[in-house]
Formats: C-alpha cells, sequence, structure tokens
C-alpha cells in the first residue's frame, strides 16, 4: 500500500521464471511500474528456470506475454527495447548447491555495478515442493543474510491444510525474520479490495453504521466462468476451499469486518485483521454440513459453448471428489458482529464472472409512511463490485416524481472506471512495488494464514472422510449446486451477484 518513496536499485530473482506466472503476470507488472517511473532504472531482473533458453528468447517470449496479458494492450518497441535489457534468464537446477554460488556471483557483480545499497527480492512463483528447498539454499549461501535488505516473496498455496502451513512457517522461520516473508495474496493488491479500507475508514458516514445495530447480513461472492484451465493437476488436490475460500475470500472478509485501525502500519492493520479471523465462530464435526457445501461441475454451457464437466478435465481423475464450489455461512463471535451471518461463496464453471460484496442493512425501525407509499419499500443495500467491472453503490429510497407520495429505490453509484478513466494498476503491480518498499501491509503474515486455515479446516476434515459427494451437483454454466442455495435459503436470504450494470 505504497505511500511512494524511493526505490533502491533492486536485483529481483525470479524462481519460475519459465512459469505462466511470469509471463501473465509478473513481467507484465514489472513492465507497467517501469512505464510509470516507479522503478529504480538501477534493477536487474533475473529470471530461473529449467529449460535452457538464452537471454535474448527468453525476453521474446516475455515480450509476447506482455503484448497478451498487459492492462495497458501491447508494447510499444522503443519502450519495450529499453525495459527488455534489465531482463535475463539463466537455466538453472534449484536443488543443487552450485547454483547458489552463482546467483551469488550474479548479485555480488550487479551490486558492484551499481555501487549502492540493493535490495534483493527472491520471488519463490515455483511449485510449492520448492518453498524450503530454495529458501534453505538462499539462507545456507548466505543470500538473504542482509535482514533488511533480502525479502522472500512466496506464491500460494501457502501449505494445503493447517498443520503444513505451521510446518512451513516453522522452517521459514528458522531461516529467515517474519520481516523477510512476503506471502502473496494477489486480491489483496487489487484496487477495489484496497479500497475498501479507504471506504470504512476515512469517512466518518459508513462506520458508525457497520455493525450488528444496523446491518442485517453479508454477502460474499467470487465467482468464475473459467474451469480449471489446464491446471487440473494442481487444482484436483486443492478444491475451491483451499484455492479460493482459505485465501482470497478470507481477506475480504477480515477487510469488511475488521476494526478500525490506530495507524495504517502494517503491524496495525494486520493486528486487527487476524482479530477478525480469530473472532469467527469455529465450525464443529457436528455442525459443518449446516455450515459449509460443497459442488463440482458437470458439463453444461458457458455463453452458448458447450464445456466439459470437471471430471472430464485434463490431469483431474475420473472420480474426482475436489470441490469446485465452496460456500460458507460465518458468524463472527465479537461486539460489533455478533448475530449478522456472513455468507461466502466461490466457484468454477459458474454462470458470472464476478466478484461483489452484498451488505444488506435492516429495515427502518418505524413505517410512518402510508401502505400504498411503501409497496416498493426495500431496505438500504449497498454493493461492493471488486471485479470485473470495479465500483461501490448504495441503494436507498427517494419519492417517486408525481403528484402523489410513493417512495421507490434508487442507486448511489462511484463508478471507478469513470473516476480514474487513466486506468488501474493491477494486484501484482501495487505488490511488487510494496515488496520492493518493504511494506508488509497487504501481505499475509505467518499468524493470519494460520488462522484462515483454522476456519476451514472442520469442513476439509468433514469432506475428506465422506469422500462420496455425490459429484457432480451443479452444471457448468449456472449458480452452483442446489444445496448452495439451500445454506442461505434456510435463514430466508438469497444468494446475490450484482453486476455493476444492475440496479441493486
Ligand atoms: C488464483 C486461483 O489464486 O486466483 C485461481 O488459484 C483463480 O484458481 C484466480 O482463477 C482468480 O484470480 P483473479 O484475480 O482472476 O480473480
Amino acid at each position: 500500500m505504497p505511500v511512494l518513496q524511493e526505490i533502491n536499485a533492486t536485483h529481483i530473482t525470479i524462481f519460475g521464471g519459465s512459469g505462466d506466472l511470469t509471463k501473465r503476470k509478473l513481467i507484465p507488472a514489472l513492465y507497467n511500474l517501469y512505464l510509470e517511473g516507479s522503478l529504480n532504472p538501477k534493477m536487474k531482473i533475473l529470471c530461473l528456470g529449467r529449460t535452457e533458453m538464452t537471454d535474448e528468447n527468453f525476453r521474446k517470449l516475455m515480450k509476447a506475454g506482455v503484448d497478451e496479458f498487459s492492462r495497458r494492450g501491447k508494447t510499444i518497441k522503443k519502450e519495450w527495447d529499453v525495459f527488455a535489457k534489465y531482463i535475463f534468464y539463466l537455466t538453472a537446477d534449484f536443488l543443487k548447491p552450485a547454483f547458489y554460488k552463482k546467483l551469488n556471483a550474479d548479485i555480488k557483480t550487479f551490486e558492484k555495478e551499481v555501487k549502492t545499497d540493493v535490495t534483493k527480492l527472491f520471488y519463490l512463483a515455483v511449485n510449492p515442493q520448492f518453498f524450503l528447498p530454495i529458501s534453505d539454499f538462499l539462507h545456507a549461501q548466505g543470500l538473504a543474510a542482509n535482514k533488511d535488505l533480502c525479502r522472500i516473496i512466496i506464491e500460494k498455496p501457502f501449505g494445503t491444510d493447517l498443520e503444513s502451513a505451521q510446518e512451513l512457517n516453522k522452517q521459514l522461520l528458522k531461516d529467515f525474520d517474519e520481516e523477510q516473508l512476503y506471502r502473496i495474496d494477489h486480491y489483496l493488491g487489487k484496487e477495489t479490495v484496497q479500497n475498501i479500507l479507504a471506504f470504512r475508514f476515512a469517512n466518518a458516514l459508513f462506520e458508525p453504521l457497520w455493525n450488528r445495530n444496523y446491518i442485517d447480513h453479508i454477502q460474499i461472492t467470487v465467482a468464475e466462468k473459467i474451469g480449471v484451465e489446464g491446471r487440473g493437476g494442481y487444482y484436483d488436490h486443492s478444491g475451491a476451499l483451499r484455492d479460493m475460500i482459505q485465501n482470497h475470500v478470507m481477506q475480504l472478509v477480515c477487510l469488511i469486518a475488521m476494526e478500525p485501525p490506530v495507524d495504517f502500519s502494517a503491524k496495525e492493520i494486520r493486528n486487527k485483521k487476524v482479530d477478525v479471523l480469530h473472532a469467527i465462530k469455529k465450525m464443529t464435526a457436528d455442525n459443518v454440513h449446516e455450515n459449509a457445501v460443497r459442488g463440482q461441475y458437470a458439463a453444461g454451457n458457458i455463453e452458448g459453448k458447450k464445456v466439459p464437466g470437471y471430471r472430464e478435465e485434463k490431469s483431474v481423475t475420473e472420480e474426482s471428489n475436489t470441490e469446485t464450489f465452496a460456500a460458507l455461512k460465518l458468524e463472527i463471535d465479537n461486539w460489533r458482529w455478533s448475530g449478522v451471518p456472513i455468507y461466502i461463496r466461490s466457484g468454477k464453471r459458474m454462470h458470472e464472472t464476478i466478484s461483489v460484496i452484498t451488505i444488506d442493512f435492516k429495515p427502518v425501525p418505524h413505517h410512518a409512511f402510508p401502505a400504498a407509499a411503501t409497496e416498493n419499500w426495500q431496505p438500504n443495500r449497498m454493493v461492493m463490485n471488486i471485479q470485473p467491472d470495479m465500483g461501490i453503490r448504495l441503494r436507498f429510497q427517494a419519492k417517486k416524481p408525481g403528484l402523489e407520495m410513493k417512495l421507490s429505490p434508487v442507486d448511489m453509484t462511484f463508478d471507478y472506471k469513470q473516476a480514474h478513466p487513466s486506468g488501474l494498476p493491477e494486484g501484482y503491480e501495487t505488490l511488487l512495488l510494496d515488496a520492493m518498499q518493504g511494506d508488509q501491509t497487504l501481505f499475509m503474515r505467518a499468524d493470519q494464514v494460520e488462522a484462515a486455515w483454522e476456519i476451514v479446516m472442520p469442513a476439509l476434515t468433514a469432506w475428506k472422510e465422506n469422500g462420496n459427494a455425490n459429484f457432480p451437483n451443479y452444471n457448468a454454466g449456472t449458480n452452483g449446486p442446489e444445496a448452495g442455495e439451500a445454506l442461505i435459503a434456510r435463514d430466508g436470504y438469497s444468494w446475490l451477484m450484482i453486476p455493476f450494470n444492475e440496479k441493486l
């Protein structure tokens, strides 16, 4: 969450340099930061991968990645050619100590060249099985010895359950200080997600209403039309609960429900967020079935095209019981939120791609208007659209034009694009810049990750024990299984998934 400071000279090592994330997200993000003038020109981006490749060929691949995936669209030759010179590629075997000597030499040479303090980022964009070996080697070879200037960025998934996350934290913290560890959840880099903090704590208007006295219930939906997109091998061992709920959706819950911070330091924000996780009522083996629902998509139609069922996806087993949809009902046991249900869900191959938070307020305490005026009366509703369109809207009642007193709901809209037509940075841009600046606010602390795992563990355990999930139970292109509807209908609500261009 940068208040822009000067950036040190930077050496970035990307483990997993020839992987998808580097091409789709990391290099486009660095390129955009470069175009914005946010980077120190004394910089080197060293990408590491197993495939043999020259710098030139690797740069060509990265250019194609930027052309395809950057929010700015295609590169401009003159600009790209200058930026490309910062990128280097090294064929590497991450499990061989000799390679780390080479890496050390590369960093030392760069330090000599630039003759100034260098921030060293080691970005682990690799399969999680390499997290520990790589960090052990970095430590053993003294590559990250300077605690102020050396930072390790770790991609998700951070563990596969509570125990593995605890073990990973324990091992990492043997080698490094918590202040050197940047556990990424790219949702926290999204503009609208950060805006939740601004909206809640920079306005006097909303915070007095932000509690059990005025809020009836909250819903969070993170839905995707895409399936597993060639990631079946990973996804089949993960599932929606691990892939989306434990991290991205839980972060949204934290930001919506946290107490006002005393200041905007990383420590304070992260403390307040972890308090929310601790206050979430833990499901038990007895009530997990009432509070957690899973689903898996069958074949169906997306935008008029036939798509296969999950079990037919590449690298997914025919009998797979992995969930591609998960919904939970949460309750936060604290003074502010007691009695306000929070419904969260996430799924693949759903009807829409949309991330949206809905806050429904309680009805007014007393109806003073005559019945005929209020046929259309609906309680206030606030909708925060995170993506694809970004904005915040509020539904309130107004008088319908005319001679009679009749009420009808109207929407007040804050449209991000309209307010900021120049384009918004992508999550990875913000997060990479934060890591360069040493700002950990938007990264996950060890205790946060573990607390989030604790919340989902009862469901993970119950679902593992009860292998027979009756899958598939929803068709691609729909909004999840019937059980998902039942979860919320039981309390008298229905799921809301309101796109930005639709009335509230
Ligand atoms: C990733 C998940 O963390 O987030 C993917 O592993 C998911 O399965 C992706 O598709 C969604 O991110 P975004 O930014 O496209 O909403």
